[in-house]
């Protein structure tokens, strides 16, 4: 993979061990859900990939739903203020769902979706995310589904990306700035 000037990568969790990871969450949730109607809400767009994968894995009748959130930058993020960019196309209520994340840093961004989906109704709300990095938490989540906990460095690929970039990377590598 093509880096760009100045910046180094180095793999953290190798695409086959993301895999195997992913293919267990899935079975899981396939045990966990069973009988039960499962709507996947993907965050916008770090979880598109995971998301991907894990719906495959899944072996039930699911439907899917994205939300896109704001990001005004680490200030207003530290601050706690969420916002929706893009909302839910179908209604939540009575519906268990499942929320889809590729990494939890903060928490901020899944504890407003975690009240808001509450709010809405839904009969069940659990989070699943690839990464967490608990080391950078400010407010405590409930996370059913974990793939891997990180250390608190830099992480891009699989659906991450640092200004936009390396999201279509296989693995999850460590972004090395020169
Ligand atoms: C990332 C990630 C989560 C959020 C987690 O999204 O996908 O949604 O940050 O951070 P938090 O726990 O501190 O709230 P980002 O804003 O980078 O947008 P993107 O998914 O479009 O890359």
């Amino acid at each position: 993979m093509q880096t760009y000037p100045g910046e180094q990568l180095e793999v953290l969790l190798a695409h086959s061990e993301i895999k195997h990871r992913v293919e267990n969450l899935g079975k899981r949730i396939t045990m966990d859900y069973d009988g039960k109607p499962l709507l996947l809400v993907g965050i916008l767009k770090g979880s598109f990939i995971f998301m991907a994968d894990l719906i495959r894995s899944i072996d039930l009748p699911v439907a899917i739903d994205f939300m896109a959130m704001s990001s005004y930058g680490a200030a207003t993020k530290s601050s706690g203020v969420v916002r929706i960019l893009k909302d839910l196309e179908q209604s939540v209520d009575g519906r268990h769902v499942l929320v889809v994340e590729d990494i939890v840093d903060t928490g901020l961004t899944l504890n407003y979706i975690f009240g808001h989906m509450r709010s809405r109704g839904a009969a069940s709300v659990k989070i699943c995310s690839l990464l967490d990095k608990p080391s950078r938490r400010q407010v405590a989540v409930p996370l059913h589904y974990k793939g891997f906990e990180i250390p608190d460095e830099f992480v891009v690929g699989y659906g991450l990306d640092v200004d936009e970039r390396y999201r279509n990377l296989p693995d999850v590598c460590r972004l090395i700035k020169e």
